[in-house]
């Protein structure tokens, strides 16, 4: 511990120590430091026990850009004169903030972390940290914003779709933000058994393994109808893609997953986690039919029921991920009208449509080990729909989350 005192204004300059990866460290120094107040940095709270002080501290959370110390992520904590009296710690001895002026006096004890170019928060190391994930679907939607989160939290990622451009705008993005990882994008039409099997054998070729596969690729045909106006060739193309993908997708990702080395230092296990995206119409009557698409969808349920109880003693979990209606180009190009919208507005309990970064949340939750209990599980996102009778009137209060695209 060096202790050092500099002070400047809007530059914010901490003498961190070595990093230590994947730990949160507290300070290796304290200096004294003038900053400018920055509204746009969130303050926060902490609990006591990271600090040997009995009170609360409000955080500035602050990070230094490469060129001003790389890989380094600092947090400036500074504390009231009022809740300072009683204190007599010397961390805070120097502290002194003035609410009401533009600059603030503080101590600052920092904190290393691992590389994490995009996270202000005092999270621990990315949620899937060394893990390998392979997104089906990985263009557009869910799938995009999915590569992109299980990026942003340290898994290397394989992402597959029919249209190789738009998995290597998504491979792109992530190089872009978040060089600690990597991406590779490759075609494949999961509807194509042989296609299924070369992307997940060329995960585990390129990253050496396989933790996480997520079944998501669907598709819901225009011509999809009732029960008289299907036609079967349109039955066919829905079921290859909605259900056979999806079984393939896991008869695969199990054939890798049995395969996986363990190394617990790296929160690496043997097996893993697959997400098979169904949808609410396998849980609800629509009066809007898609018949196949419906069919299909109940056909992943039932499926992956079944597959997380015959693996459930090789640490494989299988759950299904049910969307609410989204605002994807998969609902969106189908609902056309503001007519066709309202429609289905109005039994939207929270009056919109889920965002497909919403259901990337959820699929890091069954991606990472945080989910270790969850398994057969139909994991149903969807605003509140299938608990819905009659639903309120009004805007909704809340504003969606923003997409990370
Ligand atoms: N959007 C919704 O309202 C909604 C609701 C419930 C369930 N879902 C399901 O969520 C999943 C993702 O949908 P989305 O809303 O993100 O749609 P989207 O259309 O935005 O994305 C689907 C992606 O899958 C790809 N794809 C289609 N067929 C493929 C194939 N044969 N092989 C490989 N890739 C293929 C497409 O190119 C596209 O990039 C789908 O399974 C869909 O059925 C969506």
């Amino acid at each position: 511990m060096i202790p050092s005192s500099q002070s400047q204004e809007s530059e914010l300059m901490i003498p961190c120590g070595k990093q230590d990866e994947g730990v949160l460290q507290k300070s290796t120094s304290r200096v004294s430091a003038t900053f400018k107040r920055d509204d746009r940095l969130p303050q926060r709270t902490l609990s006591d026990e990271m600090f040997s002080v009995p009170i609360q501290l409000s955080i500035f959370e602050h990070i230094l850009s490469d060129d001003k110390g790389p890989d380094i992520e600092t947090v400036a904590m500074i504390r009231p004169v009022a809740e300072q009296e009683s204190e007599t710690e010397s961390d805070t001895e120097n502290a002194r903030l003035e609410l009401n002026q533009l600059f603030v006096e503080c101590t600052f004890i920092a904190i290393v972390k691992p590389p994490s170019p995009c996270t202000l928060s005092l999270d621990m190391p990315g949620r899937l940290e060394n893990k390998v994930v392979l997104v089906t679907g990985a263009g557009s939607g869910i799938g995009l914003e999915s590569s992109l989160l299980f990026a942003q939290e340290g898994a290397n990622v394989l992402l597959v779709d029919i249209h190789l451009a738009n998995a290597e705008k998504g491979a792109s993005l992530i190089a872009e933000r978040f060089p600690n990882v990597k991406a590779l994008a490759t075609k494949a039409d999961v509807g194509k058994e042989a296609d299924v099997k070369d992307a997940v054998n060329l995960a585990v070729k390129v990253f050496g393994r396989l933790d996480v596969m997520f079944n998501n690729a669907g598709i819901m045909h225009p011509e999809d109808d009732n029960a008289l106006n299907t036609e079967e060739r349109i039955w066919d193309l829905t079921m290859q893609i909605n259900l056979k993908g999806v079984w393939w997708g896991c008869k695969y990702a199990i054939l890798a997953m049995r395969q996986n080395s363990v190394d617990e230092t790296k929160g690496l296990h043997v097996g893993g986690s697959i997400i098979n995206t169904a949808s609410f119409v396998a849980l609800m009557g629509a009066a809007t039919p898609q018949l196949a698409y419906t069919a299909s969808k109940g056909g992943v349920l039932a499926m992956t029921r079944e597959l997380a109880m015959v693996h459930a003693r090789e640490g494989i979990r299988l759950n299904s991920l049910c969307p609410g209606p989204l605002k994807t180009p998969l609902l969106m190009d189908f609902l056309n009208t503001e007519e066709k919208r309202q429609r289905r507005l109005v039994h939207l309990p929270m009056g919109r449509f889920g965002e497909a970064v919403e259901l990337a949340r959820a699929a890091l939750f069954l991606a990472s080990d945080e989910s270790s209990y969850v398994t057969g599980a139909d994991f149903t996102v969807d605003g509140g729909l299938s608990s819905a009778y009659v639903t309120p009137i009004g805007e909704p209060a809340l504003a969606p989350p923003a997409s990370l695209i």
